[in-house]
């Protein structure tokens, strides 16, 4: 197949949602949670990522795993579960957050075809390390860049420029691939260029910012650079 996109040096990648499933946290613990499963899973995402908006508003940095917790605590709250230890059992699953099935050989994929590839993503260093860890996918990954370098969160364009500056390739020649309709968006206006992974069937947002293509997974990445 001929590449549909041109002019690429490296690969960029949210890491929640995108790389690493996040919706297999709860779904470890079905059994115990039964129907609040899934408003768990999205009462929790929907604060984390609102609780970091707020606090780079405010001014008030701390790392995405204290967030993940606060949220967490929120979610419970708000669905009244009562339960330290499970709690404790949800947090922990943060650290070791399988990947999407096509996620390695993408990866492999991609460093055969002589692209660099990274991870850029509101995670703290602990969290993102340890779920390449788990993942197996540290060797096809160039770096992994956390906004705990620049203490502030997406889509703040200081957390987007760690990777042209890291991997000494110019902004409109990465590549960003998130699962987050406003994680695109914002960094298609920063200057990426942007394949929006739409796994989740979601209408786009509206604020600035036009992904150039979208895919249902990363399976189908490669393809695009004709690899
Ligand atoms: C991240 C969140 C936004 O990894 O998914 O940065």
């Amino acid at each position: 197949m001929g590449a549909t996109m041109q002019d690429i040096d490296a690969c960029v990648f949210d890491a929640y949602g995108t790389m690493f499933n996040y919706g297999a946290a709860a779904a470890r613990f079905s059994d115990e949670l039964g129907e609040l499963e899934k408003p768990l899973t999205e009462l929790w995402r929907t604060r984390q990522v609102e609780y970091t908006w707020l606090r780079s508003l405010m001014g008030e940095y701390v790392e995405f795993f204290q967030v993940t917790g606060e949220a967490l605590d929120y979610a419970m709250a708000s669905l009244k579960i009562d339960n330290a230890d499970l709690r404790r059992r949800l947090l922990d699953v943060y650290l070791k957050l399988d990947c999407f099935p096509e996620v390695p050989a993408m990866l492999s994929k991609l460093k055969a075809g002589g692209l660099k590839t990274a991870i850029l993503s509101n995670g703290s260093p602990k969290m993102l390390q340890s779920a390449v860890d788990n993942a197996g996918i540290g060797e096809n990954l160039d770096a992994t860049y956390s906004v705990d370098s620049v203490g502030i969160y997406k889509p703040h364009p200081s957390v987007y420029q760690m990777a042209p500056d890291g991997l000494g390739v110019e902004t409109k020649r990465v590549c960003f691939l998130s699962s987050n309709a406003w994680d695109a968006a914002a960094a298609a206006n920063f200057g990426f260029r942007v394949v929006w992974i739409n796994r989740y069937g979601q209408p786009p947002e509206n604020i600035p910012g036009e992904h150039e293509q979208q895919l249902d997974s990363l399976e189908g990445l490669p393809a695009l650079f004709g690899l």
